[in-house]
């Protein structure tokens, strides 16, 4: 989609680099659940791709943006690179260990959101984990903007605020991860450096696809 190569060449093209602080926490527990084949689904540049490639998973990168994956290529070509969108991931069923998806799902109506959700099913293998990072209701940004369905905004106060952006609430999880265990579930303020340091608050959400 055109729109997202637009914005991360105009608003990200000088985005952080270093891995998100979850992501590096996650990796003890991806080895002690014997995880191999991991999709970092939405990897923008692959800033959390290339950790998990450095920790030894065999990692592939997708995103719906050609300019991201083109910055991931220049710093790790042998990295796999998809192109593609969350609602039609182009893996096969039951292919996949652990699939990251930081900052990514919340860019759709519920429809949509539900049927990235399916995918994520779709490409795990049972007992397969799933971590997710997306905005809370008690996000600063929730209170601008146009509401086009409930929870969902566009032109809210973000350098991709014309996107779509669902905020989540606790109520959500349950309604769209039914087919998997929460393991863990965390609302948390952080500074969000794709929101040029702004306060943020996100939920992380660990599931296991039952
Ligand atoms: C805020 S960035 C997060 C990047 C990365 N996950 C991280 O946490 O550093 C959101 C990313 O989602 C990608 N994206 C947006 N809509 C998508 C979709 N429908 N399918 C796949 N990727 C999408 C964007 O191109 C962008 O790279």
């Amino acid at each position: 989609m055109k729109e997202w190569d637009t914005i991360h060449k105009e608003k990200w093209s000088n985005v952080n680099e270093e891995p998100d602080p979850e992501v590096v926490k996650l990796i003890p527990i991806l080895m002690r659940n014997g995880a191999r084949d991991v999709l970092d689904l939405g990897s923008g540049a692959g800033r959390n791709t290339l950790y998990l490639a450095k920790n030894g998973f065999n990692v592939s990168a997708l995103d719906i943006s050609e300019v991201a994956l083109e910055r991931l290529k220049e710093k790790d070509s042998s990295i796999e690179r998809v192109h593609g969108g969350m609602n039609s991931v182009p893996l096969d069923d039951s292919s996949l260990d652990f699939v990251l998806c930081t900052r990514v799902i919340q860019h759709g109506i519920m429809q949509e959101i539900r049927t990235a959700a399916n995918e994520i099913k779709r490409v795990l293998r049972p007992g397969g984990l799933v971590f997710i990072i997306v905005p809370s209701t008690k996000d600063p940004a929730f209170s601008t903007g146009r509401e086009i369905e409930k929870n969902t905004k566009v032109d809210i106060d973000r350098p991709d605020g014309n996107m779509p952006h669902h905020f989540f609430t606790r109520e959500d999880f349950d309604d769209i991860f039914p087919d998997f265990e929460i393991v863990a579930l965390t609302e948390r303020d952080r500074i969000s450096t794709f929101n040029e340091n702004r306060p943020t608050c996100s939920w992380d959400f660990l599931g296991r696809k039952k």
